[in-house]
């Protein structure tokens, strides 16, 4: 498979090393054969027209910001893919369907309170805890999926991992580690160094580290009990 084109228009999360280890899992969750997936935030669309990519049939991409919907159909058409792209919040523009796959990066960067928003900053910026948006995602995924379908999830440890495991869990769902990736902390969190360190996210002292893990959480099926 050739890896799709993606332009990323100004204002637009550029695909980063998050959206590359989410991708990685969905390369093994393509081979289980889902036919619906849903890419909640997608931003450029660059995993949506990854599954595509991967022969997926029935792709839907979901943002809550116009210039990524404009973007994400832009990709498709560069790439001749035929996606439904909608604009909305979250799960909103699905209401009453039901998918095999759902792959989502969505926010999740700790920020403090009173922060100025600035120029695509609602693809990071998630409330003083980071799950502003994680804890809504993961209350609702699970009434999303058919029997055996499978979420995708990237985030970061400064945004409480276990937690969205617990609510995927309570879900009904079984959750797993499907990928992560240590290192440095990304450049927006690099910036909120003092306050991750000052509200217990990162540790007093020591380097500034984050992992970023992907989890992979399933709803039990006929032909996955
Ligand atoms: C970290 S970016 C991920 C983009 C892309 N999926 C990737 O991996 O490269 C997060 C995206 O979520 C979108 N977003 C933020 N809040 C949202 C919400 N409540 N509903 C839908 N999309 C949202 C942002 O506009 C942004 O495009």
């Amino acid at each position: 498979m050739r890896a799709p084109r993606i332009v990323a228009l100004p204002g637009v999360y550029r695909p980063r090393s998050d959206t590359a280890l989410l991708r990685e899992a969905l390369a093994g969750l393509s081979q289980r054969g889902p036919r619906r997936w849903l890419d909640v935030c997608t931003g450029t669309g660059a995993l949506a027209l990854a599954a595509h990519g991967l022969g997926a049939p029935d792709v839907t991409a979901v943002d809550i910001a116009p210039r990524a919907v404009r973007n994400t159909r832009l990709n498709a058409l560069l790439n001749r893919a035929r996606l439904r792209v909608l604009r909305g919040d979250l799960f909103a523009p699905v209401t009453g369907e039901r998918f095999d796959a759902i792959v989502a990066n969505p926010p999740y960067v700790p920020t403090p309170h009173g922060s100025r928003r600035t120029r695509g900053s609602e693809a990071w910026d998630a409330g003083p805890d980071g799950r502003l948006v994680l804890d809504r995602f993961c209350t609702e995924a699970a009434d999303r999926l058919n029997p055996s379908g499978v979420v995708l999830l990237v985030q970061s440890s400064l945004a409480d991992p276990a937690r969205s495991a617990a609510m995927l869990a309570a879900g009904g769902l079984r959750v797993r580690e499907a990928g992560r990736h240590d290192g440095p902390l990304g450049p927006i969190a690099a910036a909120r160094e003092d306050f991750l360190r000052r509200t217990d996210r990162l540790p007093e002292e020591g380097a500034a580290r984050e992992s970023l893990v992907v989890l992979w959480a399933e709803r039990p099926g006929p032909d996955r009990p």
